[in-house]
């Protein structure tokens, strides 16, 4: 099943709940959001049985995210049940780290293979200035658990943002080498609407590929798959691997084969999407397989996002880009 620029379907993102226990100024800088009404979030019974039907429509790859997705009640239980999806290859969860010490090994018992777990800074002061809840000694523990139980590989989600943290990238980059885990730079990014991005605030993957490279040398690798949102590099001597996401200055939009789902039933086809489509109402109204089937492929069938693409282009014209001219679904509720 193919887009209307041959896209096809491979991953998807659920967001298994909206709320989170940390208010990053990169991503949900407010105290109070209108938060998704209880009854409104989809059960694990009505997750799985999607989540079925896209594995059936060539979903080989499910990342469960959130908002903040350790913070749903039982969610082991959910990775049980999706783990066992026949076709399923791949089945990981980004998570801010904060309860993992606690959940490690339960979500690994249930068959979670693989973890990536956001970490901006090794500064305990700084990492209050950006995560602004929560503390940094409970995400190592986090990390330390993971590994500890098997999760392999652990990556670290880093956002970069000019005159924050970009001076943490070297400090980032020898942590994970000396512990073994991934790493990942991400370029900050206009999602949703409370952020306040601007460009100035961007730090490009050349960028961030200088500094590490400067110190230590890097080859590049390419994507997984050729089409996973990180251009992966490995260290010349041997220590690990390091990958940037460059949404921003080398969208990757031509290769995109995600969809998301948030945490009440929307199907959305771009992380910079402004609506989704009411999968819930389908399900909930006695929908057939075969319908809810037929409805999500039709929908792929007429995709045509291509968001990143023509941010560079408005950036790189006479008109430029303002983010706050573009109205998106919030990231906590679409799932990062
Ligand atoms: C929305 S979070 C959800 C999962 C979990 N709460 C966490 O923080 O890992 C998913 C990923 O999106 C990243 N993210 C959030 N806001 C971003 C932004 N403005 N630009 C780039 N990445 C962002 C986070 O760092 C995280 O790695
Ligand atoms: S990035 Fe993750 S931890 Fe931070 S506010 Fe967003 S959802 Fe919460």
């Amino acid at each position: 099943m193919h887009d209307i620029y041959t896209r096809p379907l491979r991953d998807l993102r659920i967001s298994v709940t909206d709320r989170c226990n940390f208010r990053c100024t990169y991503c949900m800088p407010f105290d109070e959001y209108e938060w998704i009404d209880k009854k409104e979030i989809l059960t694990f019974e009505e997750i799985t049985r999607l989540a079925d039907l896209f594995v059936q429509l060539g979903v080989d790859k499910i990342r469960l995210t959130g908002g903040e997705p350790l913070l749903r009640r039982d969610l082991d239980k959910l990775v049980s049940k999706l783990s066992s999806l026949n076709r399923l290859e791949d089945l990981c969860l980004t998570t801010n780290g904060s309860l993992l010490a606690e959940k490690a090994s339960a979500l690994k018992s249930a068959g979670l293979r693989r973890i990536n777990v956001s970490l901006d800074t090794l500064d305990p002061e700084k990492f209050a200035r950006i995560r602004r809840r929560g503390d940094l000694a409970k995400v190592l523990e986090g990390l330390f658990a993971a590994k500890r139980c098997g999760l392999s590989p652990i990556k670290i989600n880093v956002v970069v943002e000019r005159g924050v943290n970009d001076d943490d990238i070297i400090d980032l980059v020898e942590f994970s080498r000396k512990n073994g885990f991934a790493i990942r730079f991400i370029e900050y990014m206009d999602v949703g609407n409370s952020n306040n991005w601007t460009s100035e605030k961007l730090v490009a993957k050349k960028e961030i590929l200088d500094i590490i490279d400067a110190r230590y040398p890097l080859r590049e690798v390419g994507r997984d798959k050729g089409s996973a949102p990180s251009m992966d590099y490995e260290f010349i001597d041997g220590e690990g691997d390091v990958g940037v996401i460059a949404s921003v200055t080398e969208p990757f939009c031509s290769t995109c084969t995600r969809a998301r789902l948030t945490a009440d039933g929307k199907l959305v086809t771009c992380l910079f999407s402004a609506t989704g489509y009411d999968l819930r109402a389908l399900l909930r109204n006695g929908a057939t397989d075969e319908e809810i089937i037929e409805t999500f492929s039709s929908i792929w069938r007429k995709r045509t996002d291509r968001y990143s693409d023509e941010r560079l282009e408005a950036m790189n014209s006479g008109r430029g880009y303002r983010a706050k001219d573009h109205k998106k679904i919030e990231m906590i509720t679409l799932g990062g």
